[in-house]
């Protein structure tokens, strides 16, 4: 395992996304990010410009782009897009990453975003054509399996879909578990075959933790020399439109288990443990991580 790796905070995006019930206030969410910034954490996804119908608590994400890049100009920040009015929206208020989605199951595809593969890929084409600093990582939702079409046991699937990708532009893709349906051995066996097939492609990482498997998949996805791995504060999160999806492995629980191998993430874990605290007592979900802090004096065992 390398010694240092890119922690990348999805929380705003993907646990706000799944909070049901009344809008997260905007300055409740800015003050969650400073405080998982100024815990460490240097690159985020911190929402999504999507259709306020289809995720109602990220309509604010014009707000909440204007404040953070004011605020927070240096920080590697980026946005979930699914289309090219999304990625133009972005683009015009100065963000210069995204990641653009799109399913590797095709029935998930049309769930989530509407789009036939044919679709999403003209639109990713459009996309590099209309906006042309735009750094898009490519989030590869169902690359493990699908609600609808159940685990992908072969790495066949993902390998292909991906080649039109890697020509029309991809640097970086994120192996995305949508549905926490992974475990260690597809995991190697996934990203074995994927830097075989195109070994300039950077590959990121981001488990559901429905099995609790989800820090057991990001260290398998870390022995096997994957760039960067994706976490959720809380554990919160989850995608409305693949039944059964749970929450994102818990940023403090990855985090604790990286200081612990001396894998460095630049994450203060303490910092991070108090954030998830803070959010906890007030944004309601459901929530996985493990807030009891082993290293304060009362919890230690005598
Ligand atoms: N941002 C904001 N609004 C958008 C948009 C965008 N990027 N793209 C489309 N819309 C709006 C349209 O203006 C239209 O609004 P109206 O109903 O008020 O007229 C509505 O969304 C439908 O537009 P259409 O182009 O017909 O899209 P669609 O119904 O085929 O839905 C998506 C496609 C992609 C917009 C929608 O499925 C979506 O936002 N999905 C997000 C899924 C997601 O975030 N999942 C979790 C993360 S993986
Ligand atoms: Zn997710």
């Amino acid at each position: 395992m390398e010694r240092q790796v890119k922690f990348i905070e999805v929380g705003p995006r993907d646990g706000f996304q799944s909070v049901k019930g009344n809008m997260i206030p905007t300055q409740l969410k800015l003050e969650i990010m400073e405080r998982l910034l100024n815990a460490g954490v240097s690159h985020m996804e911190f929402t999504s410009f999507v259709s306020p119908k289809a995720i109602p608590q990220l309509a604010d994400s014009v707000e909440v782009t204007q404040a953070l890049l004011a605020q927070w100009p240096e920080a590697d920040v980026f946005a979930l897009v699914p289309n090219l009015r999304g990625a133009q929206r972005a683009y015009a208020l100065g963000l210069r990453k995204v990641c653009y989605v799109v399913s590797l199951s095709a029935s998930h595809n049309k769930a989530n975003i509407n789009r036939t593969h044919q679709q999403s890929l003209a639109a990713y084409r459009e996309i590099r054509e209309s906006c042309p600093e735009l750094e898009i990582v490519l989030d590869l939702a169902t690359a493990f399996g699908c609600p609808f079409e159940g685990k992908y046991r072969e790495p066949g699937a993902a390998v292909d879909f991906l080649r039109d990708y890697i020509e029309a532009g991809v640097t970086t893709c994120c192996l995305c578990d949508t549905i926490g349906i992974a475990d260690p051995a597809q995991v190697r066996g996934l990203l074995s075959a994927l830097k075989a097939a195109y070994p300039a492609l950077a590959l990121e990482v981001h488990f559901h933790d429905t099995r609790g498997l989800g820090v057991l998949n990001t260290c398998a996805a870390l022995e096997a020399g994957v760039s960067g791995v994706q976490a959720a504060l809380g554990g919160l999160g989850g995608c409305p439109f693949a039944p059964g999806a749970s929450g994102n492995t818990a940023s403090e629980d990855l985090i604790y288990l990286l200081d612990q191998l001396g894998v460095e993430t630049g994450v203060d874990f303490a910092q991070l443990l108090a954030a998830a605290k803070y959010q906890r007592e007030r944004v309601p979900g459901s929530y996985s991580g493990h807030h009891i802090n082993i290293n304060a004096p009362q919890c230690v065992l005598g």
